[in-house]
């Protein structure tokens, strides 16, 4: 089966972004990043991206009247990078429709929380204020809705007694970074198909408790 490419989209640290680079550099991966771009210039992802000698660009949202020339910025250097699939990873702008729609089953975010609970903002804090026991991640294909789509994988873990907001985030990171190459992994090589806005993965080389729950190793 032909490589994977990526286009990433990110706005800040891009730890999810250096999970992707990490996973890329793996001789057996499938897949492999042909553009990072960031919409928030001086990115820290951005430096992650040069350090690992893949092409990134800055389009900054401020520059463009609208968001859907914005969306048409973007587009148009997805398109030149080749990409097959965009990956959101913490990228902070809402895109417009015609964009999303444009990429119906080829984007995926990862969202800090088990969704469809606490789509949005401030995830860790408002699953400590509903007192969840479980926190996590969810990998999920883009619809036109926030944080909207068909789940591809999520992790869950624990909340502990004395959690913050940050000793959360820090935990729910752990698992993003695995299951987000995880995902990438599974859509590569044809294991996920999307059925009634729900996702089937064919996980017959993946072990059931690693597809619901990926550990460390
Ligand atoms: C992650 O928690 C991601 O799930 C959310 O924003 C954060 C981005 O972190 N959408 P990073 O930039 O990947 O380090």
């Amino acid at each position: 089966m032909a490589e994977l490419t990526l286009a990433v989209l990110i706005s800040g640290r891009g730890s999810n972004l250096q999970s992707l680079i990490d996973a890329c550099a793996k001789a057996d991966f499938p897949a492999r990043i042909t553009l990072v771009i960031s919409n928030e210039p001086g990115a820290k992802g951005l430096e992650r991206a040069a350090a690992a000698g893949i092409p990134h660009q800055t389009i900054n949202h401020r520059d463009f009247d609208s968001r859907d020339a914005f969306g048409d910025a973007l587009g148009n250097a997805i398109k030149d990078s080749g990409a097959g699939l965009v990956c959101l990873a913490g990228f902070m702008r809402i895109l417009d429709s015609g964009f999303v729609n444009q990429w119906h089953d080829r984007m995926i975010n990862i969202h800090p929380s088990l969704l469809p609970a606490f789509p949005g903002l401030h995830t860790h804090l408002r699953a400590l204020e509903a007192g969840v026991r479980f926190a996590g991640c969810t990998v999920h294909y883009v619809r036109d809705g926030l944080d909207s789509g068909p789940i591809i994988a999520q992790a869950a873990v624990p909340v502990h007694p004395g959690d913050t907001p940050d000793s959360l985030a820090e935990r729910v990171l752990a698992a993003e970074h695995r299951v987000y190459p995880l995902s990438v992994r599974l859509i590569a090589e044809g294991r996920v198909t999307v059925n009634n806005e729900t996702t089937l993965i064919d996980a017959s080389a993946v072990p059931v408790t690693v597809l619901l729950n990926p550990q460390e190793g």
